[in-house]
C-alpha cells in the first residue's frame, strides 16, 4: 500500500524529523522530507508548476493512497514550510484521500492548535482526515530521542491501521 509520511519541519535538529525516522523503522511507508526538497515560496506562476521539487511533491501526494502529515507546532500553527507546500496542492491531490495528522510540540499542552490548523487546511483540500490525531511532546521521546514511548508507538500503530482500513474500504467502493 502506498502510504506517504511527510516531515513538515524545517529545523536541522528536528524532533519531527526524528519522529519520522522512528516511524519509518517500524512501518513500510514512503517518506517525503520537505526540509530537503527546496520547494520555492508559492507565487502562483505557471513556471513553478514545472519546478522539479514542486512536481515531485505534487506527484507523490497525488499518487499516495493515504498520507500522514507531521508538523511541529510553531506559534500555535503548523510550520510555514508545510503550509507553503500545501499551497501547491489542490483537491485533485487529496480529495477523499485518507489522511492522518501528527504534531510535535514543546510540551506545556501545545500541539492541538497546529493539529486544528492543519485539519482545517486539509479539509479545504477535501482530504478525509481521520479523527484520531497525535501530539508528540519532548518527554514522549526516549533513549536520547532515538525512540518513542510504547504508548506513542501504540497510537501510531492505530493511526496507520485506521488509514489502511480506510484505503481498503475506498478500494472496495471503486
Ligand atoms: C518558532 C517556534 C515556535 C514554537 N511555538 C510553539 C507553540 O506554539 N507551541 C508549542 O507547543 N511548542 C512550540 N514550539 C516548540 C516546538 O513545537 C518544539 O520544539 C517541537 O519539537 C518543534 O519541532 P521541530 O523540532 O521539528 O522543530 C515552538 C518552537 C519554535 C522554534
Amino acid at each position: 500500500m502506498n502510504i506517504v509520511i511527510v516531515n513538515g519541519s524545517p529545523r536541522a535538529n528536528s524532533r519531527t524529523k526524528k519522529l519520522n525516522q522512528i516511524i519509518l523503522k517500524k512501518h513500510d511507508l514512503k517518506y517525503i522530507d520537505l526540509s530537503e526538497m527546496e520547494i520555492p515560496f508559492f507565487d502562483g506562476t505557471d513556471e513553478q508548476k514545472h519546478n522539479i521539487h514542486v512536481v515531485n511533491w505534487m506527484d507523490a501526494i497525488e499518487n499516495a493512497e493515504a498520507v500522514i502529515f507531521t508538523t511541529p507546532e510553531y506559534h500555535g500553527g503548523m510550520s510555514g514550510l508545510l503550509k507553503n507546500a500545501t499551497d501547491f496542492l489542490g483537491s485533485k491531490h487529496l480529495k477523499d484521500k485518507p489522511v492522518a495528522i501528527i504534531a510535535t510540540a514543546g510540551g506545556g499542552k501545545g500541539g492541538i492548535n497546529a493539529l486544528n490548523n492543519l485539519r482545517i487546511v486539509l479539509r479545504s483540500l477535501y482530504a478525509n482526515v481521520i479523527a484520531k490525531q497525535i501530539v508528540i511532546d519532548p518527554n514522549d521521546f526516549i533513549s536520547d530521542e532515538s525512540n518513542l514511548s510504547n504508548e506513542i508507538h501504540l497510537s501510531i500503530d492505530e493511526v496507520i491501521n485506521q488509514l489502511k482500513k480506510q484505503v481498503n474500504v475506498e478500494n472496495m467502493l471503486i
